[in-house]
């Protein structure tokens, strides 16, 4: 992976050492005139900067910042994800095969489901793992509903029988005007970039699609072509659809 990890202070630098080597890196203290990708931990936690992405500042997640975080600017997208779960009279299992930025996983935790959420990404795992550290008591009873795993979840099919949905958010195709105000898909690809992961969505559902769960929830571009025939119902936003497979 072509990334390096830098501390900033003393204080910081045995964590520093030990997140590092969970993913293979050595921990250097942080120096200003660094050209390339870098994970950073400091006194605000772990943040990400990639030389090439489009905003300047570097990457760092927190669940507690915002207007009341995420849900309020996601009032719509949560309307959609709720028709698409449908109605349930108890709490779900759900896979969340793309845990990204864990902000659907965070929505299906607030309608008090259980979630497994899979990263692919180490460094985003990494990122993920410190933002929720540093959540404090934002979403301390959600959270304990909330498995994090590091790793392809084309790998979970053995343990589908523990889950009632399997939802599936792959990177768009091609950067979204919508998706580019934040900055943050731009970031996504990026760390995906620097550790060379690649998917191929329509492979992926295919593999997932085996799994014998209840339901299987696929986001798509609202104009995307589906992965498969057989779509059992669509909920869609304006620019986002939800294909359901039962
Ligand atoms: C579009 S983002 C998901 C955004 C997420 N739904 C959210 O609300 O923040 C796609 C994420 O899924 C991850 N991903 C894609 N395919 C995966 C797979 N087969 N297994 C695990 N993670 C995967 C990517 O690394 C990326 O972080």
């Amino acid at each position: 992976m072509n990334c390096s990890f830098f501390y900033t202070t003393e204080t910081d630098k045995s964590h520093a050492e030990i997140l590092a080597s969970s993913i293979g890196l050595d921990a250097l203290p942080s120096r200003n005139d660094f050209p390339g990708a870098f994970l950073e931990l400091g006194s605000s936690g772990l943040s990400f900067f990639h030389p090439d992405a489009r905003a300047s500042n570097k990457f760092h997640i927190d669940f507690t910042s915002g207007s009341s975080g995420w849900r309020l600017k996601r009032a719509d997208h949560e309307k959609l994800i709720k028709k698409a779960l449908g109605k349930s009279d108890k709490p779900l299992n759900i896979l969340d095969c793309t845990a990204g930025l864990l902000q659907d996983t965070l929505l299906f935790l607030s309608l008090g489901h259980q979630v497994t959420a899979v990263e692919q990404s180490k460094l985003l795992y990494l990122l993920l793992q410190d933002a929720l550290s540093r959540s404090g008591d934002s979403y301390a009873n959600l959270l304990d509903n909330l498995t994090l795993t590091q790793g392809n979840a084309c790998t979970f099919t053995a343990e589908a029988s523990n889950f009632d949905v399997i939802y599936f958010d792959p990177m768009y195709p091609a950067p979204k005007k919508t998706a580019l105000g934040s900055g943050q898909m731009d970031y996504l690809a990026k760390i995906l970039e620097t550790e060379m992961l690649q998917n191929d969505p329509q492979k992926d559902f295919e593999v997932l699609q085996l799994m014998p769960v209840k339901k299987m929830i696929v986001k798509r571009p609202i104009k995307a072509e589906a992965f498969a025939t057989g779509i059992n119902y669509q909920v869609s936003g304006k620019t986002t659809r939800f294909d359901i497979y039962i």
